[in-house]
């Protein structure tokens, strides 16, 4: 990270401790739509035009760790194999048989061939075709041209990535507003320590909303987070592509860590001051949010399971000894227990905000300054999609690029 950001993080919380009026230049944020997140036509551009072409973020690399290792990602209706080949590179290809289309694996394994389980097509690790049982009998196949289908796979810091768009933007671009600083985590040495799930009866972005502001601490984790946290401080930063982040200062426990744990052997020492200070978290767009820290993290990730349904996945990591996880350690697990909490605490008005959203009773949201993360992703799910696909009605007005850190 370089020292000018964490300099403009400290002198942001500085700023917002002693705040107390709205800030000068700061447009009032218009009301969010609240068909945004109950149109079936809306979710469906999302699909087509968010979903399906963003990098989105499957699996740890050390999760397929071996030559032949590979696992399973399904998501957006899509069932897609991660393999690491024998030359160590990991790939990522359609879990469908150029066959008749019979799912190849099922599950997660190891095999030095990836065997079709209908007719017995053999696939390499690279995705070649390389064995039909009874060839002959097919008369003019060309086993070069029925491969299995490649998804595009690139990897950021351990965290391996796909993308169902072949023309996609390369990964490190994406992200290139936010990479440098997250950089000093040296996130590819951490190992996954624990994983959570939830599924959830709302629009995916509503359970998203939740992660990316602090106004609501207060209120809903007042024996948790507020304990932790001081929410006044909120420093929020908005980068290009829909990324963003917010660092609340720590009230105690600048080891790291989580109340109740020792963290210091867990201890990240890449980690820099502003990250010991304060809590950072960053929104990496479209669906993932992380309170990065100097002693373990989740990764948090949505995803949509239709228009008013979503799930919700924690996977944690962390430094120290590699065996280490949820299952073995106390203070992994007691962790993963503190984040249990607070995500329950996050999750506990969303089925009832959907409820109210379907009802026609609320009609949109009205946001305020400290919810402007919220605001920027709705712009740039719109950018996403392309605007003029959008029928008028549940467009967000283009508003806050001139705030984006440069
Ligand atoms: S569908 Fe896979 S071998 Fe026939
Ligand atoms: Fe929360």
């Amino acid at each position: 990270m370089k020292p000018q950001v964490a300099a403009r993080i400290s002198a942001q919380v500085e700023n917002e401790l002693r705040r107390d009026h709205y800030p000068e230049g700061f447009p009032a944020l218009p009301e969010i739509p609240g068909g945004r997140y109950t149109s079936e036509a809306f979710y469906q551009l999302e699909i087509e035009h968010l979903w399906k072409k963003s990098w989105l973020c499957a699996i740890r690399a050390e999760e397929v760790p071996a030559p032949g290792s590979y696992k399973l990602f399904e998501r957006l209706g899509c069932s897609i194999i991660i393999a690491r080949g024998v030359d160590n590179e990991i790939r990522a290809f359609h879990n469908t048989c150029r066959h008749r289309g019979a799912p190849i694996v099922e599950g997660d394994g190891r095999q030095k061939l990836l065997v079709c389980r209908y007719h017995a097509w053999c696939y390499d690790l690279q995705g070649r075709l390389v064995r039909v049982p009874e060839e002959h009998d097919f008369g003019d196949l060309d086993k070069s041209a029925r491969g299995l289908l490649p998804v595009r796979c690139e990897q950021w810091d351990g965290w391996v990535f796909v993308n169902l768009d072949p023309d996609a933007r390369p990964l490190a671009d994406e992200l290139a507003p936010i990479r440098d600083d997250l950089a000093t985590l040296s996130m590819a040495s951490l190992r996954v320590k624990g994983r959570m799930s939830y599924k959830i009866a709302c629009n995916w972005k509503a359970a998203l909303d939740a992660f990316l502001e602090s106004y609501h601490v207060k209120a809903i984790h007042p024996q948790t987070v507020a304990m932790l946290l001081d929410a006044k401080g909120t420093a929020i930063g908005l980068f290009a592509g829909g990324h963003t982040r917010m660092a609340l200062p720590k009230r105690f426990n600048r080891e790291g860590g989580t109340w109740g744990t020792e963290a210091d052997a867990y201890d990240i020492p890449t980690v820099p001051e502003v990250f010991r200070a304060n809590n950072v978290a960053y929104g990496v767009f479209p669906n993932f949010v992380s309170p990065f820290d100097s002693a373990g993290f989740p990764f948090i990730t949505f995803w949509p399971e239709g228009r008013d349904a979503c799930s919700c996945e924690l996977i944690f990591v962390g430094a120290g000894d590699d065996t280490e996880t949820m299952e073995n350690s106390e203070y992994w697990r007691t962790f993963v227990e503190n984040y249990d909490k607070i995500q329950t605490e996050d999750f506990q008005f969303l089925a009832g905000i959907q409820r109210s959203l379907e009802s026609g009773a609320f009609t949109g949201m009205k946001l305020c300054y400290q919810e402007r993360r919220i605001y920027w992703m709705h712009e740039e799910f719109d950018r996403r999609i392309g605007v003029e696909r959008i029928p008028p009605e549940l467009r967000v007005t283009q508003l806050l690029s001139p705030f984006v850190e440069a």
